[in-house]
């Protein structure tokens, strides 16, 4: 039941044309599908038609018009004996929307119905050759109750509509771009519009629609802002113009993922729509602004040239990652986006790439293709297209990217396709870097910079640690901006430049250095890898307070702490006051904004903290980790205070007030740290006196982890302020999942007992059981049972939601970087999940790979 990169091969059957007719219902939906089948000239000349099914059975089959019993079901998929090149086959199949609780397919949500068929959701709604490289043109019929479905909704454009009797009415869509079947949506229900217009480059006026309930459009202002912007944002920097008069967002509360890309119809999360100061934070804004750039951009990378075959994904998933980074980059604080980018990297791909499931951006093999949604697949990759965009310069990439789109457009590409029309473009001979493709691991790379009198060398090494099913590897090419600055703070000595290191072992001599140098590598994190610089004393101290690069500051500053943290968890002991001093610095300096220093003076997270140890001991990490907390917050107690106290009051969404919400709550955390009465009764002031959402949650984050009676007056009134509003529930459950407390585990318990909470909405399973999971000390409790009760929820979650069940299996995954205890406890869990009955393919491929 392995799928394998190298038996792809070309579809046997095309399907240039679809149509579709659905007759709405909640628990009873027709769908009667035409096919107009032809057979592939480059494909076996199979006589049998394949096409798949997932739960469904053919209600009717029909071949040119005749009904026809001449079909025969292979296990969940429909086979029909062809003879000749053309053919229409008609088939009927009945779903029931309500009962779908997989969230793929057709599926009902709030009253609404609704679809998500990316991957191999749209085999559960019609029998079809359900993979990405056959691509139809689609004609959608839909009629249901006009008031239960007012608003009838497809891809393409709205050809033609009508009424029918008994409060009945119908709708036909058309889209004129073919496309594979994973891209096709449908949405029927009670729905109101936020109605703007776009005028593109070229003079198109675009109709923009973004469908919520009633009540939810003043939320979707900052959406809208940001669709209109990406539009201009793409037609500037990629040359990418919309294609079709009608561009629709549909927002619904149940949704596996973030947001769908649709042809002419995104489906998100309301949680990536929805946003108003009241209930959204800073963050919640960036990531709507940065999600709605993503979806639209997927229109190019995604819709427009499409993928191959599912081991492509990243080809339209790296690619626009990167574009929509390169969006948030340029709407505000790039230095700030970097960071956020690499942290996130660094939280979410590098233990992937150190554990069972480590996988290349170009997997070879899979099970269950919903799975490799992942942090490899999305960020990865966009580290990958960054690199190609570092080496080629902004020019030539984009000669590449236009060239990409030009030659591919209408088709169903490959990653070797998009490298080879950069190459082609821009002259530049990338083969080397294909290896990013295929070979999973992140690369260690040590520096050490030698001087000689005038001579500097750099010397270079380094190595990728094996993976499953690649004992040995190859050296990858690294891309190393690199700068050397002056010992005394004076500035650069060398500037920046490109250092490719493409060998196991390197040297590289550096001219002009006639004063002690430090060296600053792997600026902007140019190449997504791990670091080992040797370093002399007071280096790093250097670099923290004078880099010229703000990322690599900023890395200073953490990788100061992290030697501190790492030291300290291991028992030893390290004076923590050149920390004190960079984060001081780092307070004081009027050369920063306060966005870039919240994040720097932020101490690394337990989780960072454990992916650079062996047997992880998560209590000596957390008490490493408070420690410093509160010797930061004590030493520092008066200017954490102006922090916490300073920057404008109100609404400002510019990198300034978010950079100073930002700098309060972190400074507030560690005031709370050095004092907790202190930190508690400012936690719950500046939470009584918050007109946001940042604010609110930044105290609240604050409060959840104390013992003060603060806590839980702020929040009850948070529950009962915000109790209607699911996003901000999530929230008031998230935090306190995400609480450090030593009663953590039993508090997880409390909530999932609460009555607002329920394991059919993804939003708030994540909030709750997706935050305790990452919660290192709580989670890992020595006891296990942490790990036991994560394995109650998937595998109870596992019968109703197998792709939401399957995403909190990583955490137990890792039990190897464990320390042996532990490591036992979370071995036997997840030997308990393999032993359910009824396991789905999804969460078994995640459990028995995290055993081998
Ligand atoms: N293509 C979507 C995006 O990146 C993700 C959809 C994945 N859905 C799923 N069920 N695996 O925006
Ligand atoms: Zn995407």
């Amino acid at each position: 039941n392995e799928i394998r990169r190298l038996d792809y091969r070309p579809p046997d059957w095309l399907v240039p044309q679809i149509g579709l007719r659905f007759t709405l219902g909640d628990e009873h939906t027709r769908v009667q599908t035409k096919l107009l089948v032809a057979r592939n000239p480059a494909g076996d000349q199979s006589e049998t038609l394949r096409l798949n099914g997932d739960e469904i059975t053919p209600a009717g089959v029909w071949i040119d018009g005749e009904v026809t019993d001449a079909w025969r079901m292979d296990g969940p998929d429909l086979l029909i004996d062809l003879p000749g090149d053309r053919h229409e086959i008609g088939i009927e199949t009945k779903l029931n929307p309500a009962a779908n609780t997989k969230l793929m397919g057709l599926y009902a949500s709030n009253g609404m119905l609704c679809t998500q068929c990316e991957a191999e959701g749209f085999r559960r709604i019609t029998f079809f050759p359900d993979r990405p490289d056959v691509l139809s043109k689609y004609r959608v019929h839909m009629e249901g109750d006009k008031a239960l479905f007012p608003v009838l909704l497809s891809n393409g454009n709205r050809v033609a509509s009508g009424e029918l009797e008994g409060g009945r009415h119908w709708a036909e869509w058309e889209d004129p771009f073919p496309k594979p079947c994973y891209l096709f949506a449908l949405v029927a229900g009670d729905l109101v519009a936020n109605n703007d217009r776009f005028t593109t480059m070229s003079g198109r006026e675009v109709e923009l629609n973004i469908y919520v309930r009633d009540g939810d459009v003043p939320k979707t202002g900052h959406a809208m802002q940001a669709l209109k912007d990406s539009m201009a944002w793409d037609e500037r920097v990629y040359g990418r113009e919309y294609d079709l008069d009608l561009f629709n967002i549909v927002a619904v509360s149940d949704f596996n993922m973030g947001a769908m890309e649709n042809k002419g119809l995104n489906i998100f999360n309301t949680r990536y729509i929805l946003a108003d100061a009241e209930t959204a934070t800073d963050a919640d804004f960036d990531n709507v602004a940065g999600v709605v750039a993503h979806e639209y951009f997927h229109n190019w990378s995604g819709n427009r040239v499409t993928c191959r075959d599912w081991f492509q994904l990243s080809l339209k998933e790296g690619f626009t990652v990167f574009r929509d980074q390169g969006f948030s980059a340029d709407h505000g604080s790039a230095a700030v986006k970097r960071i956020e980018d690499v942290k996130m990297l660094r939280a979410a791909q590098f233990p992937e790439d150190q554990g069972p499931l480590a996988h290349p951006v170009r997997p070879d093999s899979y099970i269950e293709i919903s799975n490799f949604y992942t942090a490899t697949i999305y960020n990865k990759g966009a580290e990958l297209i960054r690199m190609f965009h570092t080496v080629l310069g902004a020019e030539k990439f984009r000669a590449g990217t236009d060239l990409y789109f030009e030659r591919h457009d209408g088709e169903a590409a490959t990653c070797d396709d998009f490298v080879k029309a950069l190459e082609d473009a821009s002259g530049v001979d990338l083969s080397a870097f294909k290896v990013w493709y295929s070979q999973a691991g992140t690369p260690k790379v040590a520096a050490r910079l030698e001087q000689d009198g005038e001579r500097a060398t750099l010397h270079l090494t380094q190595a990728v640690a094996p993976t499953p099913g690649q004992p040995v590897k190859q050296p990858m090419p690294i891309p190393l901006k690199t700068a050397l600055l002056a010992a005394d703070g004076s500035g650069e000595i060398v500037g920046e430049r490109l250092i490719l290191l493409d060998k196991a072992e390197d040297q590289v001599r550096i001219e002009g250095v006639n004063e002690p140098a430090i060296l600053s590598i792997n600026r902007g994190f140019s190449a997504p890898i791990l670091l080992d610089v040797q370093r002399g004393a007071g280096e790093l101290e250097q670099l923290a307070a004078n880099d010229t690069d703000p990322f690599a500051r900023y890395e200073a500053i953490q990788e100061m702490m992290l030697r501190v943290l790492i030291a300290g968890a291991e028992g030893k002991n390290v004076d923590p006051e050149p920390v004190v001093q960079a984060v001081r610095n780092t307070l004081q300096s009027n050369a920063l904004d306060a966005w870039f220093k919240g994040e720097a003076i932020l101490p690394p997270s337990e989780g960072i903290i454990g992916d650079r140890m062996m047997d992880v001991d998560p209590d000596a990490i957390h008490v490493a980790r408070d420690a410093l907390r509160e010797t930061l917050g004590r030493e520092l107690e008066q200017e954490l205070a102006d922090a916490q106290a300073g920057g404008a009051a109100g609404i400002d969404l510019s990198p300034n007030g978010k950079g100073a919400r930002r700098l309060r709550s972190v400074a507030l955390g560690l005031i709370a740290a050095g004092d907790p009465a202190r930190g508690a009764a400012l936690a719950k002031a500046q939470f009584d006196a918050a007109d946001n959402m940042t604010d609110r949650q930044g105290a609240m984050t604050t409060l959840v982890s104390l013992d003060a009676p603060e806590r839980a007056e702020a929040l009850q009134a948070f529950y009962h302020r915000f109790k209607d509003d699911a996003l901000v529930l999530d929230k008031w459950f998230g935090l306190q999942a995400a609480a450090q407390r030593s009663d953590g585990v039993e508090q997880v318990k409390a909530l999932l007992e609460h009555p607002d909470f329920t394991l059919q909405n993804p939003n708030r399973f994540r909030a709750v059981v997706g935050s305790f999971g990452v919660n290192q000390w709580v989670f890992h409790r020595a006891t296990g049972e942490g790990y036991r009760l994560m394995a109650d929820m998937i595998i109870t979650v596992d019968a109703l939601n197998p792709q939401v069940a399957a995403r909190q299996v990583p955490v137990l995954g890792r039990w190897k970087r464990f320390e042996p205890k532990r490591a036992a406890l979370m071995r036997a869990e997840l030997e308990r999940i393999l032993a359910a009955p009824k396991l789905s393919k999804d969460t078994f491929e995640q459990v028995s790979k995290s055993l081998a």
